[in-house]
């Protein structure tokens, strides 16, 4: 089938790459010409693991082009999906300006054919219907089209599994001719992975994503919360929370405590679903208690190292990590970042080291030193800080960390080293909840 995908972020070019992979004839369109320019030489603007194989692959094969230009890609397409970004508004409202310019753009240069036009950015509960009002408002030929709604639940750094191998694939549409499209379009993710299809409304699926982003938010705040209690109460956060998880009806995922969540995704999404709450005059004071305790995770954590440190004045500070979570090069929302800000600002000599994130961190945080190495980063530190837990850092033996360290102390703001094998080496270590 002929599919468009437009706004090629992480949500667009990962669907766009994944459908072309499965035999579909896809264009992605974005209005970023840098980043098309790149993606035409088959180079990848974001980090991610089997992207660039998987662009490169299907360029070649020719069932994947790239356009800036919305026009002819609508027009070619049978199915067209709307992957632009819906970023959080001053209140927290996600802002809708792209995906109404977008339904603007279709609507301008549709013809009369008829198309189904797939809403896969996040967006809050009602936005297809006022997609589809858009483009029949402003289409001069008399658009056939019907909005259906298809969240994404990909994560970054395992996008393409993600995509290909779907928990379920959640499709909501209103009307029988748009939903055999979509499903003649999946039929082959469907029989390679078996994941299963759930088909309902399109205003529930619109709730799913937002349900599902804050479900999974207040899982990751609880975590946080009983590590604070833990600490307090001279537990151990990490027994605690496994022998919960063992709980079949809880589950072990999305139960590790540390320096908070980040992302393009949760952030976000958990504000928007908190304002959808109160226009619908419902109490989000639960969705409220959630953020708090994520921006207090990153606040205690930077507290007791205050604590311990002292004065900040001078101090030199190793930092591993800068992504929001391994196998990214993204820092959006960040814990790193708003860590090592608020270090900075209080006189620390910062030096850190990330496998991909650097570049990226170097375009906004630039009174800090960026490491080559890893070695070089911990070199001659007063501290040490774990922000990311990438598998370089996991691998580090404590016993070479100690050599090259001034002082021994480590904050490990993911708990990703053994505290007992760290302290018997002779670590002032600080861990997460324990
Ligand atoms: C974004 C949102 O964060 C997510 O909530 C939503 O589900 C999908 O879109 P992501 O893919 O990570 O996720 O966003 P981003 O990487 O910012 O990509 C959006 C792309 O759309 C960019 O490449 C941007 O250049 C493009 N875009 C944006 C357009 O092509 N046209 C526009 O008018 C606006
Ligand atoms: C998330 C959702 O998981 C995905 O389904 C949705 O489509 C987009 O948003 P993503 O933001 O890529 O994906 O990353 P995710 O792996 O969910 O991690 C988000 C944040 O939570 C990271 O900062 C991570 O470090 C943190 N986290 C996650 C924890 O602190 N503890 C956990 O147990 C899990």
């Amino acid at each position: 089938m002929k599919a468009t995908i437009i706004g090629t972020g992480y949500v667009g070019l990962t669907t766009g790459v994944c459908l072309a992979e499965l035999g579909h004839q896809i264009i992605c369109v974005d209005n970023n010409v840098e980043k098309i320019e790149k993606l035409k030489d088959g180079i990848s603007p974001i980090f991610e693991p089997g992207i660039e194989e998987l662009i490169k692959k299907n360029l070649t094969a020719g069932r994947l082009t790239f356009a800036t230009e919305i026009a002819q890609a609508i027009n070619e397409a049978e199915i067209i999906f709307i992957c632009v970004n819906t970023p959080p508004k001053q209140d927290g409202r996600a802002e809708l300006k792209y995906v109404e310019k977008v339904a603007r753009d279709i609507a301008e240069s549709i013809n009369g054919d008829y198309k189904v036009i797939v809403d896969k950015s996040t967006v809050p509960v009602k936005t297809a219907e006022k997609v589809a009002e858009t483009i029949l408002r402003y289409s001069k030929t008399g658009a056939k089209i019907d909005v259906i709604s298809n969240p994404e639940f990909l994560k970054e750094g395992t996008a393409i599994d993600d995509t290909m191998n779907p928990d379920r694939i959640i499709i909501g549409v209103d009307s029988k001719a748009a939903e055999e499209k979509i499903l003649e379009l999946y039929r082959p993710l469907i029989e390679k992975s078996g994941a299963p299809i759930k088909i309902v409304s399109v205003r529930s699926a619109e709730l799913i994503k937002h349900g599902a982003n804050a479900f999974l938010a207040t899982k990751i705040s609880f975590a946080n919360l009983m590590a604070q209690i833990c600490e307090q109460a001279g537990a151990d956060v990490i027994e605690v929370l496994q022998a919960i998880g063992m709980d079949e009806r809880i589950g072990n995922q999305f139960l590790n405590p540390g320096i908070g969540f980040g992302g393009s995704c949760f952030p976000k999404d958990i504000a928007a679903f908190k304002k959808t709450m109160e226009i619908l005059g419902i109490d989000n004071s639960l969705i409220k208690a959630v953020e708090e305790i994520n921006q207090n995770a990153w606040q205690h954590f930077v507290q007791k190292i205050e604590k311990e440190l002292w004065v900040l004045d001078g101090k030199v500070i190793g930092v591993l990590g800068l992504a929001f979570k391994p196998n990214t090069d993204d820092i959006r929302n960040s814990p790193a970042i708003k860590i090592i800000e608020k270090l900075a600002g209080d006189g620390a000599n910062i030096k850190v080291y990330d496998p991909q994130a650097m570049a990226n961190a170097q375009k906004t945080l630039t009174n800090i030193t960026y490491c080559q190495t890893v070695n070089e980063a911990i070199k001659d530190s007063e501290a040490l800080l774990i922000c990311t837990e990438w598998d370089e850092f996991k691998n580090l033996n404590l016993a070479d960390i100690l050599k090259m360290m001034a002082t021994p102390i480590i904050f490990d703001g993911r708990n990703i080293f053994d505290q007992k094998t760290a302290r018997e080496l002779g670590f002032k270590y600080f861990g997460i909840g324990r």
